[in-house]
């Protein structure tokens, strides 16, 4: 909490102008040859078939089909849009903790620490809280920081976002307390497990409970856990590294579409994916993009995984006041290599369509970089329960806040409980505020 509420205090203070820059990304075209926009794009536009990504990744890349193993082969055929990136299965009976069956099985303990980020990531209203946010984003950041250009140089999914001073990286802001809370998930279970190693131990080693596993496992429990949200099919067992990775790898919210693109092609993302993959902003509340919104949520229902964050980016239906869009978001949300995907997720009918393209984006995402690929373990049973259905319980209240994007102590209090997945009561906020008015 400490960090989250200095880097926040900080934004105030570095700011004097209210929009935080990112200034990752044009720092990023000296680092990387940008070619051209693959023609593909330019053709096809919008086509599931057409403009997908089916480029095989990591160890996938030279191994021969008679050396996969079950997993391998599972993944290859998610790579190449075969097979369903979403799955139900879960434990029936999860074996106690503490017996030789869970020792037996790697995903046992997955299930242990699933449900107690389940806790952490899902409000009172059912909503997911910042936590899950933060975990989701994470997951990225982690994953994100890869580029095929400069693959040879290692990044992607390997921890180091974590275990490194990678998180203090200003494209990283915000992110802070979800390293530290990971660290703290690491030590509970470390210790649980028995484990007694160093952490410079931990980062050699493989296949031990590591903040590496955690952040993709973290994002894809969060996923779930947010109303709506898919659930991904999930894979344990990356390597740890030691190294930060590049973030001007990642993303500026105030890049143009064309940048975007270039920028997910060369992590082998399509535009299509990319577009998917954006949705994650569905639940979204940004703090530090501008500092003067902080808790203005990108659209009229954060905490939920559903497609309205499409339609008010696009504009299809009326946004009020308070949603705070994303250069970034808008403008792949109106480019015409983008849009038509985009347009596809309109409407409860987009709800399913994304999902599965989101679920399968995220796969390939969260493999970048990861060149152990054949000897993962699939853990998708250890996930929580999908909530197929929700409907906000307060989203009268809700809406009375989005109406207005000005600042007030009581609204800043609204963002903060929204962002606890806590349920809005305007009248008993605006009672509390008033009666501290008074004691001041
Ligand atoms: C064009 C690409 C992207 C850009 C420019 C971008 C940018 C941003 C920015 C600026 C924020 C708000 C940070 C803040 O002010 O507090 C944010 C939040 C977030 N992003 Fe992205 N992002 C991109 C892609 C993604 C992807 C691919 C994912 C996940 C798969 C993702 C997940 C999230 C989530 C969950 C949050 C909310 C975090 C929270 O509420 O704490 N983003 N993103």
């Amino acid at each position: 909490m400490l960090s989250y509420t200095l880097v926040v205090i900080l934004g105030t203070i570095i700011t004097s102008v209210p929009v935080v820059a990112f200034p990752g990304f044009p720092r990023l075209k000296q680092l990387m040859k940008i070619d051209a926009l693959n023609p593909a794009d330019l053709n096809n536009i919008g086509s599931d078939a057409a403009d997908d990504s089916f480029e095989l990744i990591g160890d996938l890349i030279t191994l021969s089909p008679s050396n996969l193993t079950q997993v391998g082969r599972d993944v290859k055929e998610l790579l190449m849009k075969s097979g369903s990136p979403e799955s139900d299965v879960a434990y029936i009976d999860v074996p106690a903790l503490d017996s030789t069956a869970c020792a037996q099985d790697t995903c046992c303990v997955w299930k242990y620490i699933a449900d107690e980020m389940t806790d952490l990531f899902r409000g009172e209203s059912g909503r997911c809280t910042r936590w899950a946010r933060m975990a989701v984003r994470l997951g990225f950041h982690d994953a994100g920081a890869w580029s095929k250009a400069t693959a040879h140089r290692g990044g992607g999914a390997d921890g180091s976002i974590c275990l490194t001073e990678e998180y203090t990286f200003q494209e990283n802001s915000g992110l802070e307390d979800m390293c530290l809370q990971m660290r703290t998930w690491y030590d509970e279970w470390h210790t649980k497990k028995g484990f007694d190693i160093s952490m410079a131990d931990l980062i050699r080693k493989q296949n031990l409970l590591h903040p590496v596993v955690s952040s993709e496992m973290g994002a894809n429990v969060a996923t779930v856990v947010c109303p709506l949200g898919p659930r991904v099919r999930s894979f344990v067992g990356r390597v740890d590294s030691a190294v930060p990775n590049k973030s001007e790898l990642l993303p500026s919210p105030f890049s143009d579409a064309l940048d975007l693109i270039r920028l997910f092609r060369d992590k082998t993302i399509s535009p299509h994916a990319l577009v998917a993959l954006i949705g994650a902003h569905t639940t979204s509340q940004q703090r530090l993009t501008n500092v003067t919104r902080a808790g203005d949520p990108q659209d009229s229902t954060p905490g939920v995984w559903d497609v309205l964050y499409y339609e008010e980016t696009y504009g299809s239906v009326e946004t009020p006041e308070r949603v705070f869009k994303f250069p970034s978001d808008v403008a792949l949300a109106k480019y015409s290599v983008t849009a038509k995907e985009w347009v596809s997720f309109l409407g409860t009918a987009g709800q399913g369509h994304w999902n599965t393209d989101y679920a399968s984006a995220y796969i390939r995402l969260s493999l970048l970089g990861v060149n152990n690929i054949n000897q993962l373990t699939e853990c998708t049973k250890a996930l929580p329960a999908r909530t197929e259905e929700y409907k906000n319980p307060d989203q009268e209240n809700m809406d009375e806040w989005l109406k207005s994007s000005q600042v007030s102590l009581t609204s800043e209090e609204i963002a903060d409980r929204i962002e606890l997945g806590g349920i809005v009561d305007i009248n008993n906020l605006l009672a509390g505020s008033s009666e501290r008015e008074i004691e001041l």
